[in-house]
Protein backbone atom coordinates (compact mmCIF):
# COMPACT_ATOMS: atom_id res chain seq x y z
CA UNK A 1 0.00 0.00 0.00
CA UNK A 2 1.73 3.72 -0.99
CA UNK A 3 0.88 6.71 0.72
CA UNK A 4 1.81 10.22 -0.17
CA UNK A 5 4.58 12.24 2.12
CA UNK A 6 4.08 15.71 2.55
CA UNK A 7 6.24 16.73 0.03
CA UNK A 8 4.96 14.30 -2.52
CA UNK A 9 6.59 11.12 -2.54
CA UNK A 10 4.82 8.38 -2.96
CA UNK A 11 6.04 6.03 0.36
CA UNK A 12 4.97 1.79 0.47
CA UNK A 13 4.98 -0.16 2.55
CA UNK A 14 3.74 1.93 5.42
CA UNK A 15 0.56 2.41 7.28
CA UNK A 16 -0.74 5.99 8.38
CA UNK A 17 -1.07 6.47 11.70
CA UNK A 18 -4.44 6.46 12.46
CA UNK A 19 -6.38 10.33 11.11
CA UNK A 20 -2.95 10.50 8.85
CA UNK A 21 -2.63 10.17 5.02
CA UNK A 22 1.12 9.43 5.47
CA UNK A 23 3.49 7.88 8.02
CA UNK A 24 5.97 10.89 8.99
CA UNK A 25 9.38 9.39 8.84
CA UNK A 26 10.93 9.22 12.40
CA UNK A 27 14.70 11.02 12.67
CA UNK A 28 15.93 10.54 15.94
CA UNK A 29 19.34 11.61 17.28
CA UNK A 30 21.60 9.36 19.73
CA UNK A 31 23.90 11.95 21.06
CA UNK A 32 25.63 9.04 22.62
CA UNK A 33 28.21 9.61 25.60
CA UNK A 34 28.61 13.62 24.19
CA UNK A 35 27.78 17.25 25.03
CA UNK A 36 28.03 19.64 27.39
CA UNK A 37 25.55 21.15 29.70
CA UNK A 38 26.22 24.87 27.45
CA UNK A 39 26.37 22.71 24.16
CA UNK A 40 23.30 20.74 24.50
CA UNK A 41 21.38 23.77 25.06
CA UNK A 42 23.03 25.14 21.83
CA UNK A 43 21.79 22.12 19.89
CA UNK A 44 18.96 21.26 21.04
CA UNK A 45 17.86 24.95 21.14
CA UNK A 46 19.11 25.82 17.34
CA UNK A 47 17.03 22.64 16.19
CA UNK A 48 14.03 23.22 18.14
CA UNK A 49 14.00 27.04 16.74
CA UNK A 50 14.57 25.08 13.07
CA UNK A 51 11.44 22.29 13.66
CA UNK A 52 9.32 25.01 14.78
CA UNK A 53 10.28 27.55 11.47
CA UNK A 54 9.82 24.24 9.02
CA UNK A 55 7.50 21.82 11.21
CA UNK A 56 6.60 18.16 9.27
CA UNK A 57 9.36 17.25 7.12
CA UNK A 58 9.39 14.43 9.85
CA UNK A 59 9.11 13.44 13.39
CA UNK A 60 12.00 14.83 15.52
CA UNK A 61 13.83 12.91 18.82
CA UNK A 62 16.85 13.50 20.44
CA UNK A 63 18.34 11.30 22.84
CA UNK A 64 20.95 13.10 25.15
CA UNK A 65 22.71 11.50 27.99
CA UNK A 66 21.03 11.12 31.24
CA UNK A 67 22.56 14.37 32.90
CA UNK A 68 21.97 16.75 30.02
CA UNK A 69 18.37 15.30 30.04
CA UNK A 70 16.75 18.42 31.97
CA UNK A 71 18.25 21.28 30.10
CA UNK A 72 17.54 19.64 26.70
CA UNK A 73 13.74 19.41 27.40
CA UNK A 74 13.80 22.86 28.35
CA UNK A 75 15.76 23.53 25.35
CA UNK A 76 12.84 21.68 23.37
CA UNK A 77 10.02 23.11 25.65
CA UNK A 78 7.49 24.10 23.11
CA UNK A 79 8.56 22.76 20.17
CA UNK A 80 7.55 19.05 18.33
CA UNK A 81 11.08 17.57 19.09
CA UNK A 82 10.46 14.15 21.05
CA UNK A 83 13.27 13.63 24.08
CA UNK A 84 14.77 9.77 24.67
CA UNK A 85 16.70 7.65 26.79
CA UNK A 86 19.26 5.91 25.26
CA UNK A 87 19.15 2.86 27.96
CA UNK A 88 16.85 2.29 30.79
CA UNK A 89 16.82 -0.91 33.78
CA UNK A 90 14.32 -3.36 32.92
CA UNK A 91 12.56 -2.26 36.75
CA UNK A 92 10.69 0.57 37.98
CA UNK A 93 12.97 1.49 40.63
CA UNK A 94 15.28 -0.16 43.48
CA UNK A 95 18.52 -1.22 44.47
CA UNK A 96 20.26 -0.93 40.75
CA UNK A 97 23.02 1.75 40.93
CA UNK A 98 23.70 3.52 38.09
CA UNK A 99 20.42 3.00 36.15
CA UNK A 100 17.87 4.85 35.33
CA UNK A 101 14.03 3.45 34.82
CA UNK A 102 11.81 4.14 32.52
CA UNK A 103 9.20 5.22 34.86
CA UNK A 104 11.75 7.98 35.19
CA UNK A 105 12.51 8.78 31.72
CA UNK A 106 8.35 9.20 31.47
CA UNK A 107 8.47 11.28 34.29
CA UNK A 108 10.58 13.71 33.43
CA UNK A 109 9.02 14.26 30.12
CA UNK A 110 11.07 11.53 28.03
CA UNK A 111 8.82 10.26 24.79
CA UNK A 112 11.30 7.35 24.16
CA UNK A 113 13.84 5.26 24.78
CA UNK A 114 16.32 3.66 22.62
CA UNK A 115 17.03 -0.34 24.24
CA UNK A 116 19.08 -2.65 22.86
CA UNK A 117 21.93 -0.49 21.39
CA UNK A 118 25.09 -2.16 20.41
CA UNK A 119 27.55 -0.34 22.04
CA UNK A 120 25.53 -1.21 24.93
CA UNK A 121 24.96 -5.22 24.00
CA UNK A 122 29.41 -4.87 23.33
CA UNK A 123 30.24 -2.70 26.41
CA UNK A 124 27.76 -4.13 28.85
CA UNK A 125 26.95 -7.22 27.53
CA UNK A 126 23.78 -7.13 27.32
CA UNK A 127 21.43 -9.82 26.26
CA UNK A 128 18.20 -10.04 23.89
CA UNK A 129 16.86 -11.41 27.04
CA UNK A 130 17.70 -8.18 28.91
CA UNK A 131 16.48 -5.94 26.01
CA UNK A 132 13.41 -7.36 25.79
CA UNK A 133 12.64 -7.04 29.62
CA UNK A 134 13.57 -2.96 29.21
CA UNK A 135 11.20 -2.98 26.12
CA UNK A 136 8.51 -3.62 27.73
CA UNK A 137 9.80 -1.17 31.05
CA UNK A 138 9.52 1.04 28.22
CA UNK A 139 6.26 0.18 27.24
CA UNK A 140 4.70 0.01 30.55
CA UNK A 141 5.97 3.68 31.28
CA UNK A 142 3.92 4.80 28.34
CA UNK A 143 7.04 5.50 25.91
CA UNK A 144 7.89 4.47 22.07
CA UNK A 145 10.68 1.73 22.87
CA UNK A 146 13.35 2.45 20.14
CA UNK A 147 14.74 -1.55 19.49
CA UNK A 148 18.17 -1.51 17.64
CA UNK A 149 19.42 -4.74 16.23
CA UNK A 150 22.14 -5.61 13.74
CA UNK A 151 25.22 -7.64 12.62
CA UNK A 152 29.19 -7.31 13.39
CA UNK A 153 31.45 -7.47 10.16
CA UNK A 154 32.38 -10.84 10.66
CA UNK A 155 28.85 -11.93 10.87
CA UNK A 156 27.94 -10.36 7.63
CA UNK A 157 31.35 -11.49 5.71
CA UNK A 158 30.00 -15.36 7.09
CA UNK A 159 26.55 -14.83 5.79
CA UNK A 160 24.85 -14.97 9.40
CA UNK A 161 23.41 -11.42 8.97
CA UNK A 162 19.80 -12.83 8.87
CA UNK A 163 20.37 -15.89 11.09
CA UNK A 164 21.66 -13.17 13.64
CA UNK A 165 19.21 -10.39 12.85
CA UNK A 166 16.35 -12.70 13.06
CA UNK A 167 18.07 -13.91 16.74
CA UNK A 168 17.54 -10.27 17.93
CA UNK A 169 14.23 -9.79 16.84
CA UNK A 170 12.64 -13.03 18.28
CA UNK A 171 14.48 -11.96 21.29
CA UNK A 172 14.51 -8.45 21.79
CA UNK A 173 11.23 -6.93 21.16
CA UNK A 174 8.45 -6.59 23.70
CA UNK A 175 5.36 -8.81 24.04
CA UNK A 176 1.90 -6.44 23.99
CA UNK A 177 3.84 -4.29 21.25
CA UNK A 178 2.13 -2.50 18.67
CA UNK A 179 3.70 -0.20 15.40
CA UNK A 180 2.71 3.38 17.75
CA UNK A 181 4.74 2.08 20.74
CA UNK A 182 7.18 -0.65 18.67
CA UNK A 183 10.01 1.01 16.76
CA UNK A 184 12.98 -1.42 15.41
CA UNK A 185 16.77 0.83 14.27
CA UNK A 186 18.45 -1.59 12.16
CA UNK A 187 22.18 -0.83 12.87
CA UNK A 188 24.97 -2.91 11.66
CA UNK A 189 27.50 -2.49 13.78
CA UNK A 190 29.99 -2.31 11.05
CA UNK A 191 29.07 1.07 9.69
CA UNK A 192 28.23 2.84 12.86
CA UNK A 193 30.74 5.48 13.01
CA UNK A 194 32.71 4.21 10.57
CA UNK A 195 31.59 6.01 7.46
CA UNK A 196 30.78 2.77 5.67
CA UNK A 197 27.13 2.00 4.77
CA UNK A 198 25.67 -1.07 3.09
CA UNK A 199 24.21 -0.71 -0.48
CA UNK A 200 20.65 0.31 -0.65
CA UNK A 201 19.89 -3.41 -1.89
CA UNK A 202 21.50 -4.61 1.42
CA UNK A 203 18.98 -1.92 3.30
CA UNK A 204 16.18 -2.54 1.42
CA UNK A 205 16.65 -6.74 1.65
CA UNK A 206 17.96 -6.62 5.40
CA UNK A 207 14.67 -4.22 6.06
CA UNK A 208 12.26 -6.65 4.25
CA UNK A 209 13.71 -9.07 6.41
CA UNK A 210 13.43 -7.24 9.85
CA UNK A 211 9.78 -6.18 9.13
CA UNK A 212 8.40 -10.18 7.69
CA UNK A 213 10.36 -11.58 11.38
CA UNK A 214 8.43 -8.89 13.23
CA UNK A 215 5.01 -10.05 11.88
CA UNK A 216 5.98 -13.72 11.67
CA UNK A 217 7.03 -13.54 15.40
CA UNK A 218 4.95 -10.64 16.62
CA UNK A 219 2.42 -9.91 14.28
CA UNK A 220 4.24 -6.60 13.97
CA UNK A 221 5.52 -6.28 10.42
CA UNK A 222 2.40 -4.14 9.40
CA UNK A 223 2.62 -0.19 9.96
CA UNK A 224 5.67 -0.90 11.86
CA UNK A 225 8.88 2.05 11.71
CA UNK A 226 11.86 0.59 10.69
CA UNK A 227 15.18 3.10 11.47
CA UNK A 228 18.18 2.69 9.41
CA UNK A 229 21.44 3.73 11.60
CA UNK A 230 24.73 3.74 10.79
CA UNK A 231 27.32 6.84 9.73
CA UNK A 232 23.73 8.07 8.23
CA UNK A 233 24.58 11.94 7.17
CA UNK A 234 23.43 14.78 5.43
CA UNK A 235 25.51 13.65 2.01
CA UNK A 236 23.87 9.92 2.10
CA UNK A 237 20.28 10.49 3.74
CA UNK A 238 18.55 11.34 0.95
CA UNK A 239 19.13 8.33 -0.92
CA UNK A 240 19.18 5.76 2.30
CA UNK A 241 15.83 7.44 3.44
CA UNK A 242 14.02 6.83 -0.25
CA UNK A 243 14.87 3.49 0.08
CA UNK A 244 11.78 1.12 0.44
CA UNK A 245 10.97 -0.04 4.10
CA UNK A 246 13.33 3.05 5.62
CA UNK A 247 11.18 4.52 7.67
CA UNK A 248 13.32 7.11 9.11
CA UNK A 249 17.26 6.90 10.81
CA UNK A 250 18.88 6.57 13.83
CA UNK A 251 21.95 9.04 13.69
CA UNK A 252 25.17 9.13 15.94
CA UNK A 253 27.58 11.46 14.81
CA UNK A 254 25.73 13.36 12.73
CA UNK A 255 23.32 14.75 15.10
CA UNK A 256 25.86 16.56 17.23
CA UNK A 257 25.86 19.48 14.90
CA UNK A 258 22.34 21.54 14.01
CA UNK A 259 23.35 21.43 10.61
CA UNK A 260 24.24 18.24 9.59
CA UNK A 261 21.24 16.89 11.89
CA UNK A 262 19.07 19.42 10.20
CA UNK A 263 20.58 17.98 6.62
CA UNK A 264 19.62 14.66 7.56
CA UNK A 265 15.52 15.86 8.26
CA UNK A 266 15.44 18.19 5.51
CA UNK A 267 16.39 15.04 2.84
CA UNK A 268 13.27 13.12 4.09
CA UNK A 269 10.99 12.68 0.89
P1 LIG B 1 26.79 6.98 13.63
O1 LIG B 1 25.69 7.74 12.93
O2 LIG B 1 27.79 7.85 14.30
O3 LIG B 1 27.39 5.96 12.71
O4 LIG B 1 26.08 6.16 14.83
C1 LIG B 1 24.95 5.42 14.56
C2 LIG B 1 24.38 4.96 15.84
O5 LIG B 1 24.95 4.11 16.52
C3 LIG B 1 23.13 5.59 16.30
O6 LIG B 1 22.58 4.90 17.36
Amino acid sequence: MAYVSKRGATISGIEPRTGETHMAKLIAGNWKMNGSVESSRALAGGLAEKVKATPGLADVAICPPGPLMRDVLTAVAGSPIGVGGQDCHWNEAGAHTGDTSAALLADIGCAYAIVGHSERRADHGETSEQVKAKAEAVLSAGLVAIVCVGETEAERDTGQTETVVGRQIDGSLPDGGTPKTVVIAYEPVWAIGTGRTPSLEEIAAVHAFIRARAQESYDLGEGLRLLYGGSVKPGNAAEILAVEGVDGALVGGASLTVEDFWGIIESCP
